[in-house]
């Protein structure tokens, strides 16, 4: 039987990966809640700027149990200038289900608070080394432009490997915009549609990410940082920003103050 060339594709990808993937802390581990804090700060947020987030998280929070026995806002200030502090609720909410009922069997990884498909499957592959492909949009798009017929799988015992690899292909070589093709991507032999020249019109469509300046978002994070800062912020600096950070948990109201969620009365 002739060679299957994407499977041969993926074994080059793989090679590479071992030779020149970076050591990130998160690829030391397989523990389960270390991917997750790690998957979700990655969530839309590059790896430089996630380091020292997850660096000071996991050795103050090394297990999941050790957040789970801290009030939410302590998470959400620990987050402070991540951005999508929706994030830190999320993961605060994972942590109290697996503190008091154990991890869910790797199927029903979802059950648990704020992790959907992308992430279920990230804690298969990058905890579990389960063979599977996590496709967040930069997999995504590889695969869209790289293996058009749909990710061949990887070889025995390499799912964890090309998964990662997939990650660093998309950053650095196979990005959005501006892709690195002939700039010494590992797989740009034999890419349909480096080949073919429609590596644009194959690529999916993102939604584009709105104005931060002066919208909802930068209005509650200013909120949010008074509060990591002061631990408190009136109300009536900006009534509705406070409103939905107190809809969505991720503060509370004390009178006319602002205060980090779950602190008690
Ligand atoms: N983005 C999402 N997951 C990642 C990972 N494990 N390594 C690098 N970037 C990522």
């Amino acid at each position: 039987m002739a060679p299957d060339p994407s499977a041969q594709a993926v074994r080059r990808l793989v090679r590479w990966f071992r030779d020149e993937g970076p050591d990130l802390p998160w690829r030391r581990t397989r523990d389960r809640w270390a991917i997750l804090v790690s998957e979700v700060m990655l969530q839309a947020t590059p790896v430089s700027r996630v380091l020292p987030y997850y660096d000071a998280w996991m050795r103050r929070w090394p297990r999941a149990d050790d957040l789970a026995a801290e009030p939410v806002g302590e998470a959400i200030a620990a987050w402070q200038g991540l951005g999508y502090p929706r994030r830190a609720r999320n993961l605060h909410a994972a942590a109290v289900v697996v503190a008091r009922d154990g991890w869910p069997p790797a199927e029903r990884y979802q059950d648990l608070p704020g992790v959907g498909a992308y992430t279920a499957d990230a804690l298969r592959c990058f905890a579990d080394e389960m063979p599977v492909l996590p496709e967040d949009v930069n997999v995504k798009r590889v695969v869209a432009r790289r293996f058009p017929g749909g990710w061949p799988g990887a070889p025995r015992g390499r799912a964890w490997d090309a998964g990662q690899a997939m990650m660093d292909l998309g950053r650095e070589y196979c990005r959005a915009r501006a892709p690195r093709c002939d700039d010494g991507c590992p797989l740009r032999a034999g890419c349909p549609a480096a080949d073919a020249g429609i590596v644009d019109e194959v690529t999916p469509r993102g939604r584009r990410q709105a104005r931060y300046e002066g919208s909802m978002r930068q209005r509650r994070g200013f909120l949010l940082r008074a509060l990591a800062e002061d631990g408190r912020a009136p109300v009536d600096t900006d009534p509705e920003a406070a409103e939905s950070l107190i809809a969505e948990g991720l503060a509370d109201r004390r009178g006319a103050v602002l205060v980090p969620a779950g602190s008690g009365r």
